[in-house]
């Protein structure tokens, strides 16, 4: 029987609050109504959002995940994860932020590698920064998502990112433009955000998708794509597309 191999897909941008965390939820919510054992991975180590979105306890983390790898203690990736519903688990940031410069990054491809025979997919959150442990995640993704907004420093920074790629001849990264957060502000049309970036945007998620109550979803734990399928197709298209690409 062939090892199973998890799709691992990484969130990122190069500017702060463009809606990473919301996305990976998203994302999640989809692959769990498509039966997907998914695990998300809160690189997001200072102040990870994915257990507190989701309403969960922290009773393990990836501080306690890698410290257990380095003292040759981990045994398997279940007893390291918490779990949000049937498809679903975390691996959250460290429930101590003091912990997570304590965190060995060299064992990041580790913990992605014994988690890979557990799921089909992989989704990490990551924060804006090439730190090490971002650019590891980076290295081991099969897609990366760049969450961008409407605004002339976060395209400008994309298009500095966009170049890398293509110098690296890499094309495993799309870009999400996102309309959601800041429903009012569209300072440039497509065509002006194309030349910017030098690059397409592959994927909008359109200002329709602003939720005003956002926070009381957060208190509830309840992901979006998960309650409203509809709604978040936009989501949706982006696996769908990344299934196909990868056959
Ligand atoms: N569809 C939406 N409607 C309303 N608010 C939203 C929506 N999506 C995200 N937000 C809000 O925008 C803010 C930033 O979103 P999010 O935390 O997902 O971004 P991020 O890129 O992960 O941020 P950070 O860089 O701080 O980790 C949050 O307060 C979130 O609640
Ligand atoms: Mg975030």
């Amino acid at each position: 029987m062939a090892i199973k191999k998890a799709h691992v897909i990484t969130v990122t941008s190069v500017k702060g609050g463009t809606g990473k965390s919301t996305t990976v939820l998203n994302l999640a919510g989809v692959l769990s109504l498509r039966k997907q054992k998914t695990l998300i991975l809160d690189l997001d180590l200072y102040s990870g959002a994915i257990a507190p979105s989701l309403n969960i306890d922290i009773t393990t983390d990836l501080y306690r995940l890698i410290n257990d790898m380095y003292m040759n203690r981990f045994d398997n990736i279940e007893n390291y994860v918490c779990s949000y519903n049937e498809y679903i688990d975390i691996i959250p940031a460290p429930k101590d932020p003091r912990l997570a410069n304590k965190i060995k990054n060299k064992y990041l491809s580790l913990v992605i590698k014994k988690a890979s025979t557990r799921y089909d997919f992989i989704l990490i959150d990551t924060t804006h920064s090439l730190s090490d442990i971002n650019l590891l995640a980076l290295d081991n993704s099969d897609l990366i998502l760049y969450l961008v907004t409407n605004n002339l420093v976060d395209l400008k920074s994309m298009r500095s990112m966009v170049s890398i790629y293509k110098d690296m001849n890499k094309n495993n990264y799309r870009i999400i433009m996102n309309n959601s957060i800041d429903k009012n502000r569209s300072c440039f049309t497509n065509y002006d955000i194309n030349n910017i970036l030098g690059d397409n945007i592959d994927y909008t998620i359109s200002s329709n998708f602003y939720q005003r109550n956002i926070d009381q979803y957060v208190i509830d734990g309840k992901i979006l794509s998960l309650i409203y399928p509809q709604k978040y197709m936009v989501f949706e298209d982006i696996i769908s597309d990344f299934l196909k690409e990868d056959k």
